[in-house]
């Protein structure tokens, strides 16, 4: 018979109990479960309304239930519905009357609320391990490359020069503000609806605050129709995630066109590509594109739990149920591409000779040329228009700005000097390029210890929480 069965005279036909359990998904919040039932059952008897011998039953069957089922001992059904009517199904076949009396003051839908808030937030810890894992690759790549020049694109053209160094330690940057974004979430997810009942709240006179600080919450949610009606947290988790595989998703772009045969400017270790059943030659970026597919994914589970909570009346709907199998597939795959990302990049080979053959065609120096023109003293502007006049000379010569001669180059203005060509090293274009978050070595260096604060202070961080 069910638990809630007493209201019933027939039972659940076979197709509805399948149809309506989450056993088969929701049994991974098996220890936030048993957590958050320790912290109701001590708040209950803290407050008088069941008794300490109740509680000391409580704790120490859930703590066998926690043991068993992390051994493996125990078989969850699907006529139990869900993980919190298996555990205590579990506990009251085991303990007897005090197990029965563990779900005084409280609901599923405040259970499975407090559930999903504790298992999202520890996930959160996880996933933002594995971020700074990844900038870390990126870092001692970047470590290794502040002086390799290569051309920076805008339109996918050649557009002034960097150093590959600045071009990864960008994706630091974006990687930087995914950790924060995923700080801020856990922030707002830190309340407890543990208390809030079914919707509205209980008669009992139990200690919400107790019960928050008990779960390592901030404190109690402050309505309890909102407590059980919530999934905002999981929303944003999934907004936070979908934006962080963006990233991913553009980084992996890049690696891709990066391997191939047209760029060649970096090579990846054959531990992290794949061949071709057919083509003996080919060498595939498998690992970055499927982290640019699996993106789909992720915005997919975003989508699909936006539209799940879209025109819900208050407070709680089975429909929220649908709820888990999107975050956890989010979180999952989130956790599949993170590690094997950052092993790609910290393997890979670079191959700056490549890049700096590429950084030597498509005038990549003409800005600098004008800018030349402009410390002699021509209105940048009009700078401007002479080199585009240069650079449409030099492609009806098939020369480069650098391959003109003194005179060519006083023939259009007569403030070219020897020093041009100085000038127009793309070394000396990028090391010049000091301003703030620019190319030079000496600002990609600033760049690089103020991620590498970044990745020591959040590790501190992590590891006080
Ligand atoms: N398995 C349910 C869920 O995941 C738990 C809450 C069920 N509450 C209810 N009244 N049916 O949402």
């Amino acid at each position: 018979m069910k638990l809630w069965g007493g209201r019933f005279r027939k039972e659940t036909d076979s197709l509805v109990n399948d149809f309506n359990a989450s056993i088969h998904f929701d049994a991974r919040l098996y220890q936030e479960d048993i957590q958050g039932s320790m912290a109701h059952a001590r708040m209950l008897s803290d407050c008088g309304i069941i008794s300490p011998e109740d509680n000391r039953q409580i704790q120490e069957g859930l703590a066998a239930i926690l043991a068993d089922v992390e051994a493996g001992r125990v078989e969850f059904t699907a006529d139990n519905e869900d993980i919190h009517m298996n555990v205590e199904a579990l506990l009251t076949q085991r303990i007897g009357a005090a197990g029965k009396r563990l779900h005084t003051a409280r609901s599923r839908n405040d259970q499975v609320a407090v559930d999903l808030r504790l298992h999202l937030r520890r996930e959160i810890g996880e996933i933002t391990g594995q971020i700074l894992d990844l900038q870390q690759a990126i870092l001692e790549q970047a470590r290794a490359h502040t002086n390799t020049v290569m051309p920076g694109y805008t339109h996918l053209q050649r557009a002034q020069p960097i150093s590959f160094a600045q071009h990864l330690l960008a994706y630091g940057e974006q990687l930087r503000r995914d950790v924060t974004r995923l700080a801020d979430c856990k922030k707002r997810m830190n309340v407890c609806p543990l208390g809030s009942g079914a919707l509205a709240g209980t008669t009992y006179p139990i200690d919400r605050f107790e019960t928050a600080r008990l779960l390592g919450f901030d404190g109690p949610c402050s309505n309890s129709l909102d407590g059980v009606s919530d999934r905002d947290y999981a929303l944003e988790l999934l907004s936070g995630l979908s934006i962080l595989m963006m990233h991913l998703s553009r980084f992996a772009e890049e690696v891709i066109l990066w391997c191939s045969w047209e760029f060649k400017f970096v090579e990846l270790d054959d531990a992290y590509s794949t061949g071709s059943s057919i083509m003996p030659q080919k060498k595939n970026p498998d690992v970055a594109e499927l982290v640019r597919g699996k993106t789909g994914r992720v915005y997919g589970d975003l989508m699909g739990l936006l539209t799940t909570m879209k025109g819900l009346p208050l407070a709680y709907n089975k429909d929220m149920q649908e709820d888990k199998e999107p975050v956890f597939d989010a979180v999952d795959t989130v956790k599949m591409c993170l590690p094997v990302f950052a092993g790609m990049i910290a393997t890979m080979r670079v191959l700056p000779e490549n890049m700096r053959r590429a950084a030597g065609g498509g005038f990549i120096n003409a800005t600098d040329c004008a800018d030349y023109l402009t410390r002699k003293g021509m209105a940048f502007r009009d700078a401007y228009t002479t080199v585009g006049n240069l650079v449409y000379y030099c492609t009806q010569q098939g020369k480069l700005l650098e391959e003109l001669t003194l005179e060519e180059l006083k023939n259009i203005s007569p403030l070219f000097g020897e020093d041009v060509y100085e000038a127009l090293r793309l070394e000396t274009c990028m090391g010049q390029r000091r301003s703030h978050g620019g190319p030079a070595p000496e600002e990609t260096e600033r760049q690089i210890r103020e991620l590498e604060a970044f990745i020591t202070e959040q590790r501190a961080d992590r590891h006080g929480a």
